[in-house]
């Protein structure tokens, strides 16, 4: 597998596949597309050298080439051992990217991988997760002071940066990617929503409608899943530890209970919370006989998977991506993708064009960085509005779409105080 060629993966004879799959990406990815023309022109990324930490899928792989579009030399690694898609990964070696990912990855190869990103020198970093930040940080720390700046794509990174940000820990700027609205209204919400729900069907291929789903964490991710879930016929039920989000759960129709007592009703339990342990070691006796678990949370820590193992008599992988195993009792649970995020490890994530938007906030960010690198705070910055605006807007236009723009009489009446009754 090791060309020694600045690459590292499965089966380049697959690059032709691979090209396809970008090619069908792209058609629906027209606002990053733009971005792409523009950067094209205008090289923003000149002299930037990027490391990538991301789920290596046909929509990273369309981000890779408008980065690369821009001027940028990119060393692209994993961000999760189980969402390379081989045949993409391939078509990006066969381009000319440093890359170094394939679906199933061991720990030791993950980490060697990140390393070989690392040792590429970045001088801006791209995480889903926080680890190549964390690794840099922990392993390589000499490269924090010719970083300009490094951009975070998910929830649980951002809560990673801001532990170490409170811990005076994080040595270099960060684009809170995942903040913008134009990211995590839509990415979370309708990506997780429906990609999660598409990974446990391709793993189990069970039918939804009248099943009993509980969904662990009713943040954007847990309400996008709960409300799919509802629209395919599942009685829908929702664990949650914070009131607010709980309230919204029963004010959305849910029923709203301790997970204790889920695990009893459930056919199928999704955990998506952020969370250690969500399903822990005592639950699994307590389930239904045939009861499937998947996780849709960053990490593979929302499951007690070594309780399980532990307690199981026998594990057998019974379809890709679907493990049984029995309990002492003789009673079965199954587990999606090994508990990782289910996804990606049983399907190829979110949706396209849910992905086109997510990506013009990584594009536009490493721009906005660049630009204003002497502005960045150390520590974790917002993105500018403008920015989300500007994307919302090239989404619309990429969908054809038109909408009002206010009147001159409109703009002053909501600018005053003066008009009443
Ligand atoms: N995260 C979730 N879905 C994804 C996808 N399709 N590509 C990259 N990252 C993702």
């Amino acid at each position: 597998m090791d060309s020694g060629d600045g690459y590292e993966v499965k089966d380049l004879s697959l690059a032709d596949q691979g090209r396809k799959n970008l090619d069908w990406a792209e058609s629906q990815m027209g606002a990053l597309l733009k971005v792409r023309e523009r950067f094209e022109q205008e090289k923003p990324l000149e002299g930037m050298r990027i490391g990538v930490a991301l789920h290596p899928t046909k929509e990273t792989g369309a981000l890779v080439r408008t980065l690369r579009a821009g001027g940028a030399e990119l060393a692209v690694c994993a961000c999760n051992p189980l969402s390379t898609q081989d045949d993409v990964a391939a078509a990006l070696a066969d381009e000319g990217v440093n890359i170094w990912a394939y679906k199933g990855e061991t720990r030791d190869d993950y980490y060697r991988y990140l390393t070989n990103v690392c040792e590429s020198e970045p001088n801006y970093t791209l995480d889903d997760g926080c680890d190549l930040v964390s690794e840099i940080h922990n392993n390589h720390s000499h490269l924090v002071d010719s970083i300009v700046a490094g951009a975070e794509e998910t929830t649980t990174g951002i809560i990673r940066l801001r532990a170490m940000e409170e811990d005076n820990a994080l040595k270099y700027p960060m684009m809170a990617v995942n903040d913008l609205k134009t990211k995590h209204l839509f990415d979370n919400y309708l990506g997780t929503g429906q990609s999660t729900i598409d990974g446990i069907l391709r793993a189990s291929s069970i039918l939804f409608a009248g099943k009993n789903v509980a969904v662990a964490g009713y943040g954007p991710c847990g309400s996008g899943i709960a409300v799919r879930a509802e629209g395919m016929g599942a009685n829908v039920i929702v664990t949650e530890v914070e009131p607010i989000r709980a309230l919204q759960a029963v004010t959305d129709g849910y029923r709203v209970m301790p997970m204790n007592d889920a695990v009893r009703e459930a056919d199928v339990i999704i955990t998506v919370t952020g969370g250690k342990h969500v399903i822990n070691k005592e639950h699994f006796s307590a389930m239904k006989d045939g009861a499937i678990l998947a996780n849709s949370g960053h990490f593979d820590i929302e499951i007690d998977l070594a309780g399980l193992e532990d307690v199981a008599t026998k594990k057998e992988t019974i379809r890709t991506a679907f493990d049984r195993y029995t309990l002492p009792s003789g009673k079965h649970v199954y587990v999606c993708g090994e508990g990782r995020l289910v996804n990606l490890a049983a399907a190829e994530g979110h949706p396209s064009i849910v992905m086109a938007q997510s990506f013009c906030g990584q594009a536009l960010a490493a721009e906005y960085a660049v630009k204003h690198k002497d502005e960045l705070k150390v520590g974790v910055n917002e993105i500018p509005e403008e920015i989300d605006t500007h994307i919302a807007e090239l989404q619309l236009e990429a969908l054809g779409v038109q909408k009002d723009t206010l009147t001159t009489e409109q703009r002053e009446y909501l600018s005053s105080w003066q008009e009443g009754t």
